[in-house]
């Protein structure tokens, strides 16, 4: 029993009839299914939005699936995704409403928390954003020198820097190319080194982004910035021209010495992982413009609405939930990859992995005790062709099974030229061809038939059946990049809902930040740091000695 008095995830009925399923499931291959069903390839694909999806490579028949809506039924997926769209406190160890889907939401829209409608805040802010990325792009903001503004660099951390990172990567083609727009998040100063070295002051934009406005790093980074510019432009005034901020904490932006005039604010229901579409995406807004901004809004509420009404047999982020489900809990499967093919797609998974591995990486059940089941996968995965020449190696013919997302595009973006435009389709054809090698694969007596020498027939055999879900779209606009996003943070949450976790808080990452305020003064000063363990001791005292302190 759970500590609330439902029945624990792994005793439910729902999942041993899942157990047994699997067992019975056994080695069926997907050769096995398609040979039973030809029409699956067409048959196992929905759309939503512009988002075509072929799931017919799972290991899946009608009956898994149906057998895995009955799981989310009995853990009330449905009912936690209505009270996070009603502004319920969903995120109960930090006693928090869960709300990105309002940052997205239309003008005239009412979302309540605690009794209060948070949309037209949240449009205030976008109107305000939208003005100043206007006055940024058009050059009527200058600098405290009067020199029109060519640089902004977005100074953030976590969910204050991959998602604009991400999105100013994917949209691109979409940008101001007269603009130099940068991210910098390490505290390594080597960072901001790269980032400002070939910068004039007198024309850059910092944007300090940090929902806590204390984290360590980003409040680090901004004050070498400041540094930098006031080195240059020798005047304090200069500050209140070149820093703007995103945060929750107006306090702390005041102390930080920035004008709350030049923050931008949102709130304590938007996780930093969930926040790029709110302030914290004003580098991107600055980039692609206000208007492409909002296209991007219109395609994560298309998702939104999507998940929020359609049925559970044609519910997408349902579906892709209950798919790594399958695989993590009832075939053991350790990890996920996304593999998009699109270049600009670079970050794609590196955005995804905060999403996924922060909300989910969690061994502790709502209820405060250990699960007894696995919860969020290791995401990971390049764009390819890059990937097929590194690791598809492993997916292929390794141990491990590696459930896998393919993304791809129809057409290639408008801007290339014709040779480049024309390289689209040798790019897609890896991308058909993988997904089938990866579900198919080559049976030995394929490889026979080819007059493979006995010796190596086992060497070239691939056994395939490698699950893959296609996604398909016609092409990279901001709406489609929305959309992607969207879908992948509902699949999230579908899955810290069976897995009855907070998939909302992140406690995880706090001691390493507590330990490594404790052992900063051990590397400066060699202060003796209590409580050190004995290896910890003997490499900071390596460290001081390699540098020669
Ligand atoms: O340390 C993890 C974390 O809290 C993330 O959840 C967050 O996205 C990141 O740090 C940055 O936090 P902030 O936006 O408050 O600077």
């Amino acid at each position: 029993m759970n500590a609330d008095g439902r029945t624990r995830l792994n005793q439910t009925p729902e999942w041993t009839a899942l157990v047994k399923h699997r067992e019975e499931f056994a080695d069926t291959h997907l050769r096995d299914l398609f040979a039973a069903d030809p029409g699956r390839g067409s048959g196992y694909t929905l759309q939503v939005g512009d988002l075509f999806i072929d799931y017919s490579k799972h290991l899946v028949t009608d009956e898994t699936l149906r057998l895995l809506r009955e799981l989310a039924a009995a853990t009330d997926v449905l009912g936690l995704r209505d009270a996070m769209f009603r502004g319920e406190r969903i995120n109960t160890t930090e006693n928090r409403a869960v709300l990105h889907t309002a940052l997205r939401a239309p003008r005239d829209a009412v979302v309540e928390v605690d009794g209060e409608n948070v949309v037209p805040g949240v449009h205030a802010v976008l109107d305000k954003m939208a003005g100043f990325a206007e006055q940024i792009r058009s050059g009527a903001w200058t600098g405290h020198t009067g020199r029109r503004i060519r640089n902004v660099v977005n100074i953030g951390i976590g969910g204050s820097d991959l998602g604009p990172a991400m999105a100013y990567e994917v949209l691109r083609a979409f940008t101001d190319r007269d603009l130099t727009v940068r991210f910098v998040s390490n505290v390594d100063g080597a960072d901001l080194h790269e980032a400002t070295r070939d910068l004039d002051p007198a024309e850059t934009l910092f944007i300090v982004a940090s929902k806590t406005f204390t984290t360590i790093e980003t409040v680090t980074n901004a004050t070498s910035a400041r540094t930098w510019l006031l080195a240059a432009l020798r005047d304090e005034a200069a500050v209140a021209r070149h820093f703007v901020a995103l945060s929750t904490n107006a306090g702390k932006v005041a102390e930080f010495g920035i004008d709350p005039d030049n923050m931008f604010e949102f709130w304590d229901w938007v996780g930093g992982r969930y926040s790029y579409d709110s302030a914290i995406g004003l580098s991107l807004m600055i980039a692609i413009g206000p208007d492409r901004f909002r296209e991007m809004l219109d395609g994560f509420r298309l998702v939104d609405e999507h998940f929020r009404t359609a049925p559970a047999e044609s519910n997408v982020p349902l579906l892709l939930g209950l798919l790594g489900i399958w695989y993590g809990n009832f075939h053991d499967a350790q990890s996920h990859a996304v593999l998009p093919y699109s270049h600009y797609l670079s970050k794609f998974t590196a955005y995804l992995q905060q999403l996924d591995m922060e909300s989910n990486g969690k061994y502790v059940g709502r209820d405060g005790r250990e699960v007894e089941w696995q919860t969020g996968p290791v995401v990971w995965g390049t764009p390819g062709t890059n990937g097929q020449h590194a690791y598809y190696q492993l997916i292929h013919q390794g141990t491990k099974l590696i459930p896998a997302d393919f993304i791809g595009f129809a057409e290639p973006v408008a801007e290339l030229g014709d040779e480049l435009k024309a390289q689209h389709d040798l790019l897609m054809a890896n991308f058909f061809a993988q997904t089938q090698a990866l579900a198919f694969g080559k049976t030995p007596e394929e490889v026979r038939a080819e007059g493979v020498p006995e010796e190596l027939v086992a060497h070239k055999t691939f056994r395939g059946n490698h699950p893959t879900t296609t996604i398909l779209a016609r092409e990279l606009t901001p709406s489609v990049l929305g959309q992607l996003v969207a879908l992948y943070e509902h699949k999230v949450f579908v899955q810290g809902a069976v897995w009855d976790i907070d998939s909302f808080d992140q406690w995880g990452v706090e001691l390493g930040k507590v330990l490594a305020k404790r052992v900063e003064p051990a590397l400066t000063e060699g202060a003796e740091v209590p409580g050190l363990d004995p290896s910890t001791t003997a490499l900071v005292a390596k460290y001081r000695e390699l540098r020669g302190r």
